[in-house]
């Protein structure tokens, strides 16, 4: 059968909950109970199962691959917030404030290895291909996370440089779980290849998005600090663009606010949302989102699988755009 979104989120869920991390010691698994029952979107082994759904009519033996994808992005979300400094994940504290920096680092370490354990789970066969793929993806994702962190500290990071960056912290995981999917179904190589390019494009669309709504998305749903990104000094599509487009006197301001750490942070943020507002960034972002989104949906079209069947990868990436979580 062809699976909803519903359907398979509500399968990966109950997967995930079978897991069960309550066993000792407590300090070490409750915080990864904690992180892998609070949900999140499970974007990633939503869009495994579905392209693995393309091709194979039951998607159960799957599951442990999707739970190893979630499992990993979780992990890299432990380590991702306190790299960020950041207290609010999904609405609730996050693992290094409500246990401490020590738990976040043993208990993200803990995930890669579970997750590592079920992905070396899958069939013999493909065994190879997958691992290669997990592989190369978890260290472009680190690579992606050092120039995130380097560039906070960078004023010339290009437009260029950024989308590399986002390329390789986000886009490839996406990719990854899209390939690793029509692999572990027997999909042609050609087809495997497709679905990966558009997992990048929509990747692209995914990351931009996310720095969009941690400047413009509205506190009470997004369920993290809005302006987090602004007082890290990360160095989004938005800043570059502002910093390019600004006449001397806007540009002299966000020069400053990028020198200035010890300074109230709402002031910061209003601030620099407002020079975003005044130079048109908000409307430039929306576009660059939906370009990247247009080109994800053209790499879905050239695939050579039976229209009605790519719906539901459709109607999930339009899902995710129309987001404001
Ligand atoms: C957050 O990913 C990290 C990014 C790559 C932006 P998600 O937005 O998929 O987080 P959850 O899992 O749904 O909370
Ligand atoms: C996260 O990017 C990328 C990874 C976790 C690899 P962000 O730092 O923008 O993600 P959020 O906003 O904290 O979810
Ligand atoms: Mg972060
Ligand atoms: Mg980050
Ligand atoms: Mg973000």
């Amino acid at each position: 059968m062809m699976y909803k979104a519903n359907q398979l989120l509500e399968k990966v869920n109950d997967y995930i909950a079978s897991l069960g991390y309550k066993r000792p010691p407590v300090g070490l698994y409750e915080p990864i109970e904690y992180t892998l029952s609070i949900g999140g979107k499970r974007i990633r082994p939503l869009l495994l199962l579905m392209a693995y759904n393309l091709y194979k009519e039951e998607i159960d033996e799957a599951l442990t691959a999707a739970a190893a994808i979630e499992t990993y992005h979780n992990y890299t979300l432990l380590h991702d917030d306190l790299m960020d400094k950041a207290d609010l994940r999904r609405g609730i504290p996050t693992v290094h404030k409500k246990w401490d920096e020590n738990t976040a680092i043993l208990s993200g370490d803990t995930m890669l290895v579970l997750a590592y354990k079920m992905m070396s789970m899958c069939p013999t066969c493909h065994l190879k291909t997958v691992m290669e793929i997990f592989n190369d993806t978890a260290l472009e994702i680190g690579e992606g996370q050092q120039y995130d962190m380097e560039f906070e500290t960078r004023n010339d990071v290009t437009e260029d440089e950024y989308l590399e960056m986002i390329r390789l912290k986000t886009s490839v995981l996406l990719a990854a779980s899209l390939k690793i999917g029509a692999v572990l179904a027997g999909a042609p190589e050609e087809d495997a290849r497709i679905l990966y390019e558009y997992g990048v494009r929509l990747g692209l669309a995914f990351q931009l998005q996310d720095d969009y709504l941690d400047v413009y998305g509205d506190p009470a749903i997004f369920g993290k600090k809005i302006g987090g990104d602004i007082l890290c000094n990360k160095k989004t599509y938005m800043l570059i663009n502002a910093l390019q487009r600004a006449n001397n006197t806007q540009r002299a301001k966000l020069e400053m606010w990028i020198a200035t750490n010890n300074c109230n942070e709402q002031e910061k943020i209003k601030a620099v949302t407002a020079l975003y507002d005044a130079i048109g960034i908000k409307e430039l972002c929306q576009q660059k989102i939906e370009s990247y989104f247009l080109a994800a949906e053209e790499s879905l079209t050239s695939i050579n699988i039976e229209e009605s069947r790519k719906s539901i990868l459709r109607e999930f990436a339009l899902s995710l755009m129309k987001r404001n979580v």
